[in-house]
């Protein structure tokens, strides 16, 4: 069925099809059409253009008067299939601990790995169908979900495999990762290797097998995996199919930059504490940096300095690293306004990097990221506004007034 929406202010991220990732100057401009019209049908962005050019639409038209239009949020890093919330360690925050200090009194990603193995495939599908039905509606249009909260064989199998029921049976693009380097699971604490071993011997192959996961991802920092053991995890990785995407520098510089380089990983997440030697190899890279600015405002660690990798000619990307520890929330928009606010990016840059760079940092750019003839139809539609940066602007409410998926307007 074809969707017609016509009278836009602005079409915005209009691209041409096989372009690269957005980098360095080019963040700043965001290409649009103003007065335009978008068409869908069967999914499918088919084709835009100025208002003079629009068809006549048999099936359903949305008068957009005075709306901007844009591709949907692509969210690249989230952890949102998980067991129960952890409130008391915000409370434990707020008088004084420190995420790492939690961590290694029993909290952290251990807690939610014990809550998570003695909850259901069921119950841990429908807690995710929920978190997915709240972030379309805040315009994430694909997302991709990690595991690793599961930190054994059957328990991270478990989340792989209600992954890949979410894909099928959500609208949303969604792209899987295989965590299970996430932290130490008690009982390996002085045997990373039995650990890891089990990772690679007994997880990836089934892993493999079952088509149940895209990216493989390593927790790299200080108290969790060293750069070496990262290495071996990534490599055995690839040799199942999956592609390295990592996380880095969140609170220690311990060399996973170069480890990320080396393997040529498709995206680095976190860079909050960067050296100027990391600022320097990554320049030298083809890696996608993605900065997750609402997970610093949660733990009040350092923002990524995303301004110093745009000068340095980077393809900066936005995401929301929605997880029940560091970041409890998948709302793109705010990562946009922290974006503008604590990083100082300007809204086009912010859009940029939280729509196209997205799309690359999942491998999904030929379909999703950008206004362009053959992409998927996930789209946003904005109430009446002058221009895209009354969004960033707007920080903690939501102008999204419509959310298109696959050319369908959701409720
Ligand atoms: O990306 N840093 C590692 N993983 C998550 C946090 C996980 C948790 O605390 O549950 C992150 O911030
Ligand atoms: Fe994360």
């Amino acid at each position: 069925m074809a969707l017609l929406i016509k009278n836009i202010r602005q079409l915005l991220q209009v691209r041409d099809e096989g372009m690269g990732p957005i980098r360095g100057k080019d963040l700043a401009m965001l290409p649009g059409i103003e007065n335009a019209y978008v068409l869908t049908a069967n999914g499918i962005i088919e084709d835009y253009g100025p208002m003079r050019d629009c068809p006549a639409n048999p099936g359903p038209v949305i008068d957009a008067t005075g709306k901007l239009v844009l591709p949907a949020w692509c969210d690249s890093h989230t952890h949102l299939v998980f067991a129960q919330t952890r409130e008391e360690e915000f409370v434990d925050r707020i008088k004084g601990l420190s995420y790492e200090e939690i961590a290694a009194k029993g909290g952290g990603i251990l807690s939610s790995a014990k809550k998570l193995s003695a909850t259901s495939e069921e119950d841990l599908y429908h807690g995710a169908m929920a978190r997915l039905n709240g972030i379309m509606r805040l315009g994430t249009g694909a997302v991709e979900i990690k595991s690793g909260y599961g930190l054994s064989v059957e328990a991270e199998l478990k989340m792989l495999r209600v992954i890949k029921r979410l894909k099928v049976d959500h609208p949303l693009t969604i792209r899987a990762t295989f965590l299970g380097a996430h932290a130490i699971p008690t009982e390996y604490k002085d045997n990373h290797e039995g650990y890891i071993q089990q990772i690679t011997e007994e997880m990836l192959p089934v892993i493999a097998e079952e088509d149940l996961a895209d990216h493989i991802d390593v927790f790299c920092e200080t108290g969790y995996y060293t750069p070496d053991e990262t290495t071996r995890i990534l490599r055995a990785g690839l040799r199942h199919g999956l592609k390295p995407k990592i996380h880095v520098n969140q609170f220690t510089s311990i060399g996973g930059i170069r480890v990320g380089i080396e393997n040529n990983a498709v995206s680095m997440d976190h860079l909050e504490v960067m050296t100027a030697d990391d600022l320097a190899r990554l320049a030298q890279s083809t890696v996608i940096p993605t900065v997750l600015p609402s997970c610093s405002f949660f733990l009040g660690i350092p923002y990524a300095p995303a301004r110093q990798m745009i000068e340095n000619d980077l393809p900066l990307c936005l995401a929301t690293d929605y997880n029940p520890g560091s970041t409890p929330s998948g709302n793109m928009p705010f990562v946009l306004s922290l974006g503008c606010i604590k990083m100082k990016l300007l809204p086009e840059e912010a859009i940029n990097a939280a729509t196209l760079n997205g799309a690359f940092a999942m491998g999904l750019q030929q379909e999703l990221g950008s206004v362009t003839r053959g992409k998927k139809a996930n789209l946003i539609i904005t109430g009446p506004i002058d221009g895209i940066a009354r969004i960033p602007y707007s920080f903690g409410s939501n102008l999204i007034e419509t959310v298109v998926i696959n050319g369908r307007v959701m409720k």
